[in-house]
């Protein structure tokens, strides 16, 4: 797609005025405001109805920008080199200086930060004074949106203006790794562990375990789309929605493809839109074919396992 400078334009000066403005990544939609304004940061906990113990990340265009408000160690320029920017979260130590808003951190000392890769997010990015604390922009307890369609669907007229950057490539969102001491994995996502692990060349912990909670999207209900969900199934009745990665003999209006060629990227890629859909089709139930726990199949078992815990 390419870059509209009106709408960058428009969107900036909705962003300038300290309002929340949706913005295209290629992980998934965001919800923006200014980071370094307590009002801005203050009306995203509102809009998305999410509670304010949960931090916001931070998005930055430089890493000269970055330095300005964050601490940054060898573990982090390593994967900044090499991964920035992309589908990478970085949980980092607070400067004493930084402006960063009080509401985006909730009064912590550390801070999550991406370089997103999006064009037209990059774009916005360079032209306003400051980083743009973005969650993604679903309701809180909703799957993240990964087209201006699927934001609309969340927040309707509430929202001031919605820039549109076409369907989130990856579709998931961004994997989050702490490095404020040794690295620990907070969120699987976007950015495949292995990748990591052979940047820094060592195994490193996952700690997304929902009895150890550091980050609140770590809570089980937090990607529900609001249906049960059972996975590793082989066969479905025909009244729930069958969510699958290969493509079957028969054809089924109950049948929906994440993929056809088991691609897990193109699977991932397609995980929100398809649970969106389901639910707008009235399914009270999904059951899924078992998914391979290799490179983004981890993370959408991961989203699965959470939305089917309840
Ligand atoms: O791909 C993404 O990361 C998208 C796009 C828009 O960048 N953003 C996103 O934000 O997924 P959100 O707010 O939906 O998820 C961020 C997660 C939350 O679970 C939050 O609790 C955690 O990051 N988080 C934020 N700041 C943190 C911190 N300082 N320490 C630990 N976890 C933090
Ligand atoms: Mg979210």
């Amino acid at each position: 797609m390419k870059i509209n400078h009106s709408n960058i334009k428009k969107a900036k000066k909705f962003l300038d005025n300290e309002e929340c403005v949706a913005v295209p990544t290629e992980t998934v939609y965001g919800l923006a405001a200014n980071a370094y304004s307590d009002i801005a940061t203050k009306k995203i906990f509102q809009l998305k109805k999410r509670p304010r113990n949960n931090p916001l990340i931070v998005h930055y265009s430089n890493l000269n920008d970055l330095k300005k408000d964050c601490l940054i160690n060898k573990e982090f320029l390593k994967l900044y080199k090499k991964f920035c920017p992309g589908p990478l979260t970085f949980i980092l130590p607070l400067k004493k200086k930084s402006k960063i808003s009080k509401n985006v951190t909730n009064n912590k000392k550390n801070l999550a930060v991406r370089f997103p890769k999006h064009k037209i997010m990059r774009a916005l990015l360079k032209k306003v004074n400051y980083p743009l604390a973005a969650p993604s922009a679903n309701l809180s307890t909703r799957v993240s949106a990964v087209n201006p369609n699927d934001v609309k669907d969340d927040f309707g007229e509430k929202i001031k203006y919605i820039l549109n950057g076409g369907p989130s490539s990856i579709g998931v969102e961004s994997t989050i790794i702490d490095i404020v001491k040794n690295p620990k994995i907070l969120r699987l996502g976007g950015l495949k562990i292995s990748e990591i692990q052979k940047t820094l060349k060592k195994r490193i912990r996952i700690e997304n375990n929902p009895k150890k909670i550091s980050a609140p999207g770590q809570y089980k209900l937090h990607y529900s789309p609001g249906i049960p969900i059972k996975l590793d199934v082989k066969k479905a009745n025909n009244n729930q929605a069958f969510l699958l990665i290969k493509k079957q003999k028969d054809d089924q209006p109950n049948y929906y493809y994440l993929t056809k060629t088991r691609n897990l990227n193109e699977a991932a890629r397609n995980l929100y839109s398809t649970l969106r859909q389901i639910k707008k089709d009235k399914f009270k139930y999904i059951v899924v074919q078992k998914i391979p726990s290799i490179g983004l199949g981890k993370t959408i078992n991961d989203r699965l396992l959470r939305a089917s815990k309840f």
